[in-house]
């Protein structure tokens, strides 16, 4: 059975000379079962005929939002509810910026706000304009939005530049579209994910902690829902918002981290443990405010539990998946810990740098496993959450089944 059958498709295209490759796009949607109606912006009937999205579709294309004879027919609201996923491809820089602000000043923009459906953008412009800030800025507000981008990949433009920005292939998109609707790759399994950094009181007012944004294990927990998880997600202290369909259990200190991590721990599937905990805590904070008066000031510290080493000598424990925050030797530090922790993967992050890791939108990874090494490419901590929970339920599920074998 083709693996898109009935599935309801509006295919948005904006202007852009990739929309060359959406009419290949509608052909392989319908090859696999899908119903496309197609949306196109003035920008788009530049590039390519509404009369070749017609014939390859089977339906007229819709171009106005203003048009009295298409509101007869299927008008903007109704053809907002037809849809099941809306993918935008070609999504130029125009109407990125205009989705990332809101906008309903076309046909296509109004349905991305009026439609419940899933939204998918695939990039597609020139190397300089998807690297300008403010590109990079509404991509990043589109992300935090749960709309996610396809691509761009990188490669030789039409403009003769080379760089990021050139569109997803036809069946690079078609395999995001089968993905999205048949990819629950942890359906039915119970997600354990601890984030952020702690805090350990020195005094009522005072704290050691570090740099950690929570970002990368929020966007862990929300990309295990997306995948069918049922998802728990211990926090320490982060201004982040909750993702959809996750339960959040807030703590501050390792202390307490541990503690809610193991009132879930035997209640999970996986666990994966991508908070930056505090090796250490004050041995006796004190209970007032500390006053500045000794020029020196001493603060004993003691080891906080380690909460991932403390799950995988349990027996049974849930396959385990550790981080590995290092500044340099970075492959051998995590395989060192994949083995002293026992642990099923360990994802190996450079945090030497600035532009990933610690505090950044990005974030580029290695997943270290004992046979071998996935080197992640540089993107943003959303679609490398995504990547991971992929390969995460990959793993997972070819471990358990050797251990039915
Ligand atoms: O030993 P190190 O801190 O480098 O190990 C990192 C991994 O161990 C991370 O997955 C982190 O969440 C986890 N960890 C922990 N409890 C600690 C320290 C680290 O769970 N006290």
């Amino acid at each position: 059975m083709p693996r898109l059958e009935n599935r309801r498709i509006l295919l948005g295209l904006t202007g852009g000379i990739a929309t060359y490759k959406s009419a290949e796009l509608v052909r392989r949607l319908r090859d696999d079962g899908a119903e496309v109606r197609v949306v196109m912006t003035p920008g788009a009937c530049a590039f390519i005929t509404p009369l070749t999205l017609q014939a390859l579709s089977g339906h007229p294309v819709h171009r106005e939002l203003l048009d009295e004879g298409a509101e007869a027919a299927m008008g903007h609201i109704e053809l907002a509810r037809w849809a099941e996923l809306v993918l935008v491809a070609p999504a130029s820089a125009d109407f990125i910026a205009r989705l990332a602000h809101g906008l309903a000043n076309d046909l296509l923009s109004t349905l991305c706000l009026a439609t419940t459906a899933p939204v998918r953008v695939a990039p597609a412009m020139n190397q300089a304009m998807w690297g300008a800030a403010a590109t990079q800025h509404n991509c990043a507000v589109l992300e935090q939005r749960g709309i996610a981008l396809l691509g761009p990949a990188s490669g030789a433009q039409a403009c003769g530049d080379v760089g990021p920005g050139r569109m997803l292939e036809p069946e690079e998109l078609c395999a995001a579209v089968q993905q999205h609707f048949g990819g629950a790759a942890l359906a039915g399994l119970r997600v354990l994910v601890d984030a952020g950094p702690t805090r350990e009181a020195i005094d009522p007012v005072r704290y050691i902690s570090n740099h950690s944004s929570g970002r990368m294990g929020f966007a862990l927990a929300a990309a295990a829902a997306a995948a069918g998880a049922d998802v728990t997600l211990v926090a320490g202290p982060v201004g982040l918002a909750t993702p959809p369909g996750v339960r959040r259990v807030d703590v501050a200190s390792a202390q307490q981290m541990h503690d809610a991590v193991l009132a879930c721990v035997d209640a999970s599937d996986i666990f994966i443990a991508c908070a930056a905990v505090a090796d250490y805590r004050p041995a006796a904070p004190a209970t007032q405010k500390i006053k500045k008066s000794a020029e020196r000031l001493q603060i004993e510290l003691v080891r906080n539990p380690d909460i991932l080493a403390t799950v995988t000598a349990r027996e049974p424990h849930p396959f385990t998946v550790g981080f590995a925050a290092e500044t340099h030797d970075v492959l051998a530090y995590a395989r060192g810990k994949l083995e002293a922790k026992r642990l099923d993967l360990i994802v190996a992050n450079d945090v030497s740098r600035s532009d990933i890791g610690f505090d950044s939108e990005h974030n580029e990874v290695t997943l270290v496993a004992a046979d071998g090494t996935v080197a992640l490419p540089r993107g943003s901590k959303v679609r490398l959450a995504h990547d991971l929970i992929a390969a995460i339920a990959a793993r997972y599920r070819a471990c358990r089944a050797r251990e039915h074998a």
